[in-house]
C-alpha cells in the first residue's frame, strides 16, 4: 500500500501491510496474532514522520474517534479518542468555553500523538493540561492508565519516545482544564496581533483565531507543500556553552531555561547558515521559518533526510551545536 496519502510530507513509500484500527478490540486480536512481534509502525496524523525507505512491515493507523467530557467542580475532563485530529478537539474545548487549549490551535497531528512529543506552541504545553492517558501495552497485551507524573514530559519528549519507545499505543488521552483559568497572551506574537485587532480582552476564541493565524502565515499549510512542522528541536545547552556563542553572536536568539540551561532557537541557527529559503532539487527550507524543511513536489525521503543532514553539519560546524531531529525518521 502507497504511504503518500499517510505522511504529511507526501512522500511516495510503500508499506507491506496497512491496518486501520476503528476499535480497541483489534489491538488484542493483532497481539493473538503475534503482529506486535514482527515490525510495526503507528501511524496518527503522519505529520510528525519522514519515511526515508519502503517499510517492510505493518502500519497501524489509528482511526479512534469520539470525544467526551464532564464537570466537576471547578474543572472539566475531556476525554478524546487517539484518532481525533487535535485541531479539532481544540475546538470541541472552545465551542465549550473550556480554557487551556487555544494557545496549541492548528498543530497538525492527532490527539494520541500529543502526548509521544510533548506538543506545544505560543506558551502552552500539552504536559499543561494532560491528566492521564489508556495505552495498549504491545508487550504484556493489555491495556494500561498513565498519569501525568507517570510520562516524563520534558521538552518535546515523553517516555513514549524515549525509554518506552514503541511499547506502548494510545488510545485515549484525558485532559483537565480548568474553567476560571485566563488567558495567556504573554508569546509577542500573540499580543501584536491582538493589538492590531483592537482587542484589549480576548476570549479563548480570540486567541484561537489569532495563533491560527499566525500559523498559517508563518508555517506552509501540509495539504499544499510538504512538511512537517519543526524539522529539529530547539536545543538546550549548558549556561557556558551559550556564554562561548553569545560572545561571538551577540543577537543569538535564547529563552532562559533554568540557572544552569538556555534553549536556542534552532530557526535563527539555521538561517544564519544561509538555509532559509534555500532549496537543492525539490527539497527546500521554508521562506518564513527556517526550522520547517518542504518537499517541493516529488521529493524523496531521502533526498529530504540528506538536506537534514547538511543543514545539521553547516550549524555544527559555525556553531558547534549539533540539532536533534524532532521528526521520527523511518
Ligand atoms: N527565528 C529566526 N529565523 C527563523 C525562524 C525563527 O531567526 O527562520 C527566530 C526568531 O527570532 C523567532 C524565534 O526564532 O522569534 C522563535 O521562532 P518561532 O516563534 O517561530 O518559534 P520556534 O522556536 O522556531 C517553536 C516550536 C513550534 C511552535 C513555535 C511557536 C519547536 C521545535 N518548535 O518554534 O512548533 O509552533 O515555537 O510556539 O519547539 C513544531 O513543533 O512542529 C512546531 C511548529
Amino acid at each position: 500500500a502507497s504511504l503518500k496519502a499517510y505522511n504529511t510530507f507526501g512522500v511516495d513509500v510503500q508499506a507491506q501491510h496497512l491496518i486501520r484500527i476503528d476499535e480497541e478490540i483489534q489491538f488484542t486480536q493483532l497481539f493473538q496474532n503475534e503482529i506486535f512481534k514482527q515490525k510495526y509502525f503507528v501511524l496518527g496524523g503522519g505529520s510528525n514522520v519522514l519515511f526515508t525507505k519502503d517499510f517492510d512491515g505493518t502500519i497501524l493507523k489509528i482511526n479512534l474517534k469520539g470525544i467526551q467530557h464532564f464537570i466537576e467542580g471547578s474543572n472539566a475532563y475531556i476525554t478524546a479518542a487517539a484518532g481525533e485530529i487535535w485541531n479539532d478537539f481544540v475546538w470541541y474545548c472552545i465551542d465549550h468555553q473550556f480554557p487551556g487549549t487555544e494557545n496549541m490551535a492548528l498543530i497538525p497531528g492527532t490527539v494520541g500523538a500529543s502526548p509521544v512529543q510533548n506538543i506545544g506552541a505560543y506558551g502552552a504545553e500539552l504536559m499543561d493540561i494532560f491528566y492521564s492517558c489508556r495505552a495498549f501495552d504491545t508487550l504484556e497485551g493489555m491495556f494500561v492508565t498513565f498519569n501525568r507524573e507517570d510520562c516524563g514530559f520534558t521538552y518535546r519528549d515523553s517516555i513514549f519516545k524515549s525509554v518506552h519507545k514503541d511499547r506502548y499505543i494510545i488510545t485515549s488521552v484525558t485532559f483537565k482544564l480548568y474553567l476560571q483559568k485566563a488567558v495567556n497572551t504573554t508569546y509577542g506574537a500573540i499580543q501584536s496581533e491582538l493589538d492590531l485587532r483592537n482587542i484589549a480582552q480576548p476570549t479563548i476564541k480570540d486567541v484561537a483565531e489569532v495563533v491560527s493565524h499566525i500559523r498559517v502565515e508563518k508555517l506552509p499549510d501540509p495539504s499544499m507543500i510538504g512538511n512537517a512542522g519543526s524539522f529539529f528541536k530547539n536545543p538546550i545547552i549548558a549556561v557556558e556553552e551559550f556564554q562561548r556563542i553569545q560572545s561571538a553572536y551577540p543577537n543569538v536568539v535564547h529563552y532562559p531555561i533554568n540557572d544552569k540551561e538556555e534553549k536556542l532557537a534552532a530557526g535563527w541557527l539555521i538561517e544564519q547558515c544561509g538555509w532559509k529559503g534555500k532549496a537543492i532539487g525539490e527539497v527546500a527550507v521554508w521562506k518564513n521559518q527556517a526550522l520547517v524543511i518542504t518537499n517541493l513536489g516529488n521529493a524523496s525521503g531521502k533526498e529530504i533526510f540528506d538536506v537534514s543532514s547538511k543543514i545539521v553539519n553547516d550549524v555544527h560546524q559555525k556553531f558547534g551545536i549539533t540539532l536533534e531531529r524532532e521528526v521520527n525518521i523511518l
